[in-house]
């Protein structure tokens, strides 16, 4: 059989890029290979976000480009959270689109695709519960540092948010079968894994816990640094704490969505916690992890914020001094409980309340990325920066630090002492080569 070509472009978050690595497992067991550009490729896949609509309207119009691409018998295919979102309304709305398959559909891709070809075009929106996708080799990007999915879809119900309609009812991988994965991907090179999931610290597999989990996948020999994303506030407790500070590969770097500083914000947004309950979070966790990077997300012009409730997001990011947040305007999403909630942000007034969220999380970062400047960290050194030659690397905190140095070092741990940034990123300079220099 001739090998046929898969191009995919994945948009959104890291669970998307997990999910492009399952879907280019899942095909290369039936013969297709990945390309690098879509000229090449028989088969297009856009995995897509549907989070807020910039993102929806971006695959949109980057549809319209693909689709020029698209040969005689190849097929254009649409996949992720907008693909459920938006179903078989895809296939009306982009002629050129063959199909149309949710996060829970991907072990049909074959086949459906296999139809497309022949000119059937379908769409696969069906919730499957029980699909972990356990049997399906993920074929991985990147082989130092590994995203592994731990959990899929959601149970809280975020007023603002689309995901529990676009991935479906929380559940978890076995905290056995994740382990195994884990060795597997030690014995191939891996040092580094992220563990995934929408909330990801309230994993449960009927048995173990996400302390258990940090704890079992943090003994797998041959990993040096273990990630998550996203936790959930509430969802930390002390058993996770202590297993966060007596497990050394867990990395000293927390990504924990506040959403807003005000608490009538957070209960219209149906937010399980306080600010203060926030802060008593973010507490426990410095407490447990000296040395802890902590970023957050952060909506501005949610239905009902006034000045003064933005005032207190304002104050909470000021009192935390988070390392980075991602800000967001709010953006309403069909059939989300939020978009019923009167007193809609206008725009511009969300816009100039972004602008200024900005300044104060620019000048946190700024300050505190100033104080670290001298100071020594592990780095792992990812590859080459996008500019000027130096190579990327990233400390345990999760910092970005450029260094100079040879290609060989992709892959390895080095010291480096940080001595300078640009208030978000660093350079820094390798610890043995400090003593060369002196010596
Ligand atoms: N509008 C704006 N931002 C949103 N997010 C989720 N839903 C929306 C929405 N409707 C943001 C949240 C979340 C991040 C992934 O995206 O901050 O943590």
């Amino acid at each position: 059989m001739k090998t046929r070509g898969v191009y995919i472009e994945t948009y959104g978050c890291q669970m998307n890029v997990s999910d492009s690595e399952l879907m280019l497992g899942l095909l290369a067991r039936e013969g297709y290979a990945l390309v690098e550009t879509p000229t090449e490729a028989d088969v297009l896949l856009v995995n897509t976000c549907a989070v807020r609509d910039h993102a929806e309207q971006r695959v949109l119009s980057r549809m319209g480009e693909l689709k020029t691409f698209k040969r005689p018998g190849g097929v254009l295919g649409v996949v992720g959270c907008m693909a459920q979102r938006l179903g078989p309304r895809l296939l009306e709305r982009v002629p050129q689109v063959d199909l149309v398959v949710g996060p829970d559909g991907y072990r049909n891709l074959p086949e459906l695709i296999a139809r497309a070809s022949a000119g059937t075009r379908a769409a696969d929106v069906e919730f499957r519960g029980w699909e972990h996708y356990e049997d399906v080799p993920a074929q991985r990007v990147d082989a130092v540092s590994a995203y592994v999915t731990v959990q899929r879809g959601c149970d809280y119900r975020c007023t603002f948010c689309i995901v529990p309609m676009t991935r479906g009812p929380e559940r978890s991988r076995k905290l056995a079968d994740v382990v195994d994965e884990v060795r597997r991907l030690a014995a191939g090179g891996t040092t580094e894994v992220t563990l995934l999931g929408q909330t990801v610290n309230s994993y449960t597999d009927g048995t173990a816990d996400f302390a258990d989990l940090l704890r079992a996948v943090g003994a797998v020999s041959g990993i040096r640094r273990v990630r998550f994303t996203s936790p959930y506030p509430t969802d930390f407790t002390d058993r996770v704490f202590a297993s966060m500070a007596e497990t050394p590969a867990v990395c000293e770097h927390v990504h924990l969505p506040v959403q807003s500083g005000s608490n009538a914000v957070l209960k219209r947004m149906l937010r399980r916690y306080t600010r203060e309950r926030y802060f008593e979070v973010v507490e426990g966790l410095r407490r447990a992890v000296p040395g802890l990077g902590l970023t957050t997300d952060i909506i501005v012009g949610f239905p009902g914020e006034t000045e003064a409730d933005f005032r207190e997001t304002l104050d909470l990011v000021e009192t935390v001094g988070f390392d980075d947040a991602y800000t967001f305007k709010y953006s309403p999403r069909e059939g989300t409980p939020a978009v019923k909630i009167r007193d809609a942000v206008p725009d511009d007034v969300a816009g100039e309340r972004l602008e200024r969220l900005v300044a104060v999380v620019r000048r946190i970062a700024r300050t505190r990325n100033v104080g670290l400047v001298g100071t020594v960290h592990e780095v792992l050194v990812e590859g080459f920066a996008k500019r000027g030659g130096l190579l990327q690397t990233r400390t345990r905190a999760n910092k970005v630090v450029l260094v100079e140095g040879p290609e060989s070092w992709i892959g390895t741990y080095n010291r480096v002492r940080l001595t300078g940034t640009t208030g978000s990123t660093f350079t820094g300079w390798p610890v043995e080569r400090e003593l060369a220099v002196v010596g």
